[in-house]
């Protein structure tokens, strides 16, 4: 068993939660919000995506301690494990400090909104006692785990293009609101796919993008083009600029010399397979989502003892380095090189 501390109780804190409520691994010990009403189980977040964060803790469950202040909850001689789910500005602060106070650190991404934060982590990771892993949730996502595999395997040939998309409406919550605070659209939704772009097919050569501002005064509507030399074409639509009640979209098409994958999570079967000459094969998915297996992945590390290496801060401080690329590539309208 593991003693978890989880501090923000918004969305995905809420998620965590639900996904810790049911596993044999997982003892939450103590909860930290700056809200009370969220404390006493009275106020809770709604998830984006249906099943998610669905309220199923027991905030009155006996002995779980709660804080308003996350420094108490990370001085906590019981908590094992500090979950991070607070707003990204928070992220550095609260990281570093879980870090150095000997504890496991699971930080909700990104990482940081910039290459300083992501090193601080990094640095602070490297010296700690603890393990550490970002919750870049995508690696773990039934059906994008699988796109991986394909990819790996070369099962139907080279990819010729990938496309991906990420759109919804705009959050309207807190933090969401301003610019400097969530980085816009483009480091707060769109980071999955260039994260999942660099975990498919490695570091992007160079990106060119374009994109506006809105509601945030950040890229909240982004289309990138990231070249590599051996993939002709790998594009990632991503933003919150939808009118509300849009709902949330996450998709990708693949195409690889001798089949075309499609995912589309607002399918009731969302991954296909086109071959020429058969008919479209549905891809049966492991049920429930990536937040599961995610979180069953850094448990069973931290039972065994492992540093998890699915995804480590080097990877999701990459992700980072990539979206502040494509950031710049709008203000300057040209190709921004990553070499
Ligand atoms: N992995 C994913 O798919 C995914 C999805 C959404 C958000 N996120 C990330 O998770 C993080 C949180 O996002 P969210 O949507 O849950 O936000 P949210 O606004 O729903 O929740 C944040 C919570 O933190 C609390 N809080 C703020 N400052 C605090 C402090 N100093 N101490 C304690 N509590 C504090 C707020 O009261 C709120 O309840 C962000 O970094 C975001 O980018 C990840």
């Amino acid at each position: 068993m593991i003693n978890i501390g989880v501090i923000g109780l918004g969305m995905m804190g809420s998620t965590h939660l639900d996904v810790y409520a049911n596993h044999p691994l997982a003892n939450v010990v103590a909860v930290c919000d700056i809200k009370e009403n969220i404390l006493k189980g009275e106020d809770k977040a709604q998830g984006n995506i249906e099943g998610q964060a669905e309220g199923g803790f027991d905030f009155q469950a006996p002995g779980l301690k709660k804080y308003t202040d996350a420094m108490q909850l990370i001085n906590d001689p019981k908590v094992q494990l500090v979950d991070i789910c607070l707003p990204t500005p928070d992220h550095v602060t609260f990281g570093t400090a879980a870090l150095e106070a000997g504890k496991h650190l699971l930080m909700e991404k990104p990482l940081g909104r910039n290459a300083q934060e992501t090193q601080a982590l990094i640095d602070a990771a490297s010296k700690a006692k603890g393990m550490s892993m970002c919750a870049m949730c995508m690696r773990f996502w039934p059906g994008w785990d699988w796109l991986k595999q394909q990819v790996e395997n070369q099962t139907y040939g080279k990819v010729l293009a990938a496309t991906f998309r990420r759109v919804t409406s705009h959050p309207a919550r807190d933090f969401y609101m301003e610019g400097d605070s969530c980085g816009g659209a483009i480091l707060d939704l769109h980071i999955h796919d260039t994260d999942f772009i660099k975990h498919l097919f490695g570091m992007p050569k160079a990106v060119y993008s374009a994109g506006y501002p809105h509601p945030t005064t950040r890229t909240d509507h982004v289309v990138t083009h990231y070249q590599y030399d051996d993939i002709p074409l790998v594009v990632a639509e991503g933003g919150w600029t939808m009118t509300d009640g849009y709902g949330f979209t996450m998709q990708y098409t693949v195409n690889f010399e001798n089949a075309t994958a499609v995912f589309d999570l607002a399918q009731p079967q969302p991954l296909k397979v086109i071959q020429k000459g058969q008919e479209p094969q549905v891809i049966l998915l492991a049920t429930g989502m990536g937040y599961e297996y995610e979180l069953d992945y850094l448990l069973q590390c931290l039972d065994a003892g492992k540093q998890p290496d699915r995804v480590t801060f080097a990877d999701a401080a990459d992700a980072v380095k990539i979206v502040n690329a494509e950031a710049q590539s709008i203000a300057s309208g040209q190709i921004v090189s990553l070499a």
